[in-house]
């Protein structure tokens, strides 16, 4: 079909991606192997066959322990190369890739091997794949603002390696609040500033990643139609959102792809933009992302693909050279 090998073909950023969530089930069994960590499913099989989520902290259960077979800068390397491998062949030319550094710290795995490793895959990226790639480290919500500070310090001999923070992890009773403080501190810095927002939160979290956290850009963001006067703003202000479509399904933000309201949003004026999140968890990366939702959603055709890589170029962190010689 015409439109499906276009949305193949085009060049696109990803912006929406967490490492650990490229992790395949078979990397996971090699590493677990590799360094004597025993896993609790027989085969690969059976560990996939556990990837039937019902909502966010129960994928997040599963995916948090997948991350635990990483030990050694090699397979930080090894997990980001295979994404990026992977990225190339969707026609990704530049992507900003998030990690979370305490799922790996709180296990004894130091900074500097998590930071080290990814960082040499997107070197190498850049060098034998033409592929643009940053990191942007994340903190956990479900664990303390102290935690998150203290994460920080740990990272600040690594500055040159990491263009910004997020915040990621369970929302439900994490608010942006929660991180006003290392959010502040980490803009003094000069860091880029993203925050997920209204996956599974309300809209008022939207609404106070904007101004409590001063984010830049909103992670999912899908629940801002429950409020049309952040719907202006957030087109006014062209304040991008990373939609992640087939998570979204898997997480039961929405009940099927047919019911996913990208359609809207992009009616609306938002920069959106479509992204993998955790593409070996969520059943596809970038390319499966966009034909899966284009063949879901009728209101989308050749208008709404070029729409979709122009915006993830806008809303990318590049500089505006970099930018204009993409769009
Ligand atoms: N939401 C929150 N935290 C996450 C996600 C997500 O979709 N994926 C990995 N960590
Ligand atoms: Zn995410």
């Amino acid at each position: 079909q015409e439109l499906a090998s276009i949305l193949r073909r085009m060049p696109k950023a990803e912006l929406h991606i967490h490492i650990e969530g490229s992790l395949e089930p078979e990397l996971i069994f090699r590493l677990a192997q590799k360094n004597g960590i025993e896993l609790p499913y027989p085969s690969v099989e059976a560990l996939r066959a556990a990837y039937a989520f019902t909502d966010l902290q129960n994928f997040l259960d599963i995916y948090y322990a997948g991350a635990g077979v990483l030990q050694t800068e090699e397979d930080f390397f090894d997990m980001a190369w295979n994404y990026l491998a992977r990225a190339k062949a969707d026609n990704v030319v530049h992507t900003e890739i998030f990690f979370d550094p305490q799922t790996h710290t709180a296990r004894g795995v130091p900074m500097a091997t998590v930071v080290n490793g990814l960082y040499r895959a997107v070197q190498r990226g850049r060098e034998e794949l033409g592929l643009s790639a940053s990191l942007i480290l994340c903190f956990l919500r479900h664990l303390s603002e102290e935690d998150a500070l203290a994460t920080l310090e740990q990272a600040l001999p690594f500055r040159d390696k990491f263009i910004g923070v997020g915040l990621d992890s369970g929302e439900r009773g994490n608010p942006p609040e929660k991180f006003a403080a290392v959010f502040g501190r980490c803009r003094e810095l000069g860091l880029r500033l993203v925050a997920h927002a209204g996956e599974e939160g309300p809209a008022q979290y939207i609404r106070d990643a904007l101004d409590l956290l001063h984010a830049e850009r909103i992670d999912h963001g899908v629940r801002c139609l429950e409020d049309p006067e952040l719907v202006a703003r957030l087109a006014a202000e062209r304040v991008a959102l990373t939609v992640c479509p087939l998570s979204n399904v898997k997480l039961a933000v929405f009940p099927e792809l047919g019911l996913h309201n990208l359609g809207r949003l992009l009616a609306e004026g938002i920069v959106a933009t479509i992204n993998s999140d955790d593409p070996a968890y969520f059943g596809g990366y970038l390319n499966d992302n966009f034909t899966a939702t284009f063949a879901a959603l009728p209101e989308l055709g050749a208008r709404e693909a070029y729409l979709l890589a122009r915006n993830s170029f806008e809303a990318s962190f590049v500089a505006d050279e970099t930018r204009e010689g993409w769009i």
